[in-house]
């Protein structure tokens, strides 16, 4: 009988997993296990430890649920989602994607280009606008910009019960020019949740868990590729900063202060308000 060690347990493992069929599971598992024994390995873990990563993992179970998953909150906050999305974007250029996030709704309302959407919300009116492109440079016509944002409150409308359900969310069709346009309130920072494990471990870490403010975005058109990212504003406190890792220098961009009550009253609004432009470029299937 062979006697295990520091030293061969590794490759014990890697022996016991060798009949894998799917090689690209194989690929994966084998890479998984190297690196969590050198991991355990280099910091010489303790049994306390241990336990305590394994507790860190029953809570996090425990919280998650159908709209809420703390998985993906854990992976969020150690870059692990951002470092999926750069791994896997842009082969070929294009917009750069981001995180997705735990509040995205499917089925937001249609509306038409130009929409008002603050209703009740509190906040500063800001006109959004853009163009959808092919790689190429040309515009996607019918192209469906779906974004959704937090009110002043810093909470999604699915967080928060006194908030209208779509409230500041909605999807919109572009035209024939790729154009889309919609009015809303200026996004602002807000915290990832903190009630959970991962507030612990920021807390452990010395972190805060602001996100500086954002859009999100998913945008698709029939023959390309989705897009799924938010864009940013570029002077918000946070945005070297951001807890979840979601900022790229392309997504940054200005809010441009506008005081003029004639422009204001062209988009129904009074002024000052603030203009923000943002075009993508999605790749061809
Ligand atoms: C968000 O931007 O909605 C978000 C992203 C990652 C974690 C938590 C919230
Ligand atoms: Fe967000």
């Amino acid at each position: 009988m062979k006697n295990l060690t520091e030293g061969n347990i590794t490759d014990a493992v890697l022996k016991a997993i060798d009949g894998t069929k799917d090689a690209r599971a194989k690929e994966v598992m084998s890479s998984l296990i190297r690196h969590l024994h050198a991991f355990v390995k280099d910091v010489q873990l303790t049994q306390d430890e241990w336990e305590g990563a394994i507790e860190y993992l029953y809570d996090t179970g425990q919280i998650t649920g159908p709209t809420r998953n703390e998985f993906i909150l854990t992976s969020d906050t150690l870059g692990i989602s951002s470092l999926v999305d750069i791994i896997n974007s842009n082969p070929d250029g294009g917009t750069e994607a981001s995180v997705l996030g735990p509040f995205y709704i499917e089925g937001s309302k249609m509306v038409e280009i130009g929409t008002n959407l603050i209703g009740d919300s509190e906040g500063e009116p800001t006109v959004v606008s853009g163009i959808v492109r092919t790689l190429g440079g040309d515009p996607i016509e019918g192209a469906i910009i779906d974004v959704w944002q937090t009110a002043a409150n810093g909470l999604y409308e699915n967080q928060d019960p006194e908030q209208p359900e779509n409230n500041l969310r909605c999807k919109m069709l572009t035209n024939k020019d790729g154009y889309y346009e919609f009015t809303t309130i200026k996004p602002v920072s807000y915290k990832v949740p903190t009630d959970g494990p991962v507030g612990r471990m920021l807390d452990l870490q010395g972190r805060h868990a602001w996100r500086p403010s954002h859009l999100h975005y998913k945008v698709s058109a029939d023959g390309h590729r989705n897009l799924i990212t938010e864009v940013f504003c570029e002077e918000d406190e946070y945005i070297e900063e951001d807890a979840v890792f979601g900022v790229r220098k392309s997504l940054a961009v200005p809010y441009k202060k506008i005081s003029s009550e004639e422009e204001a009253k062209k988009y129904g609004i009074s002024s000052p308000f603030y203009r923000v432009e943002f075009d993508f470029e999605l790749e061809t299937l």
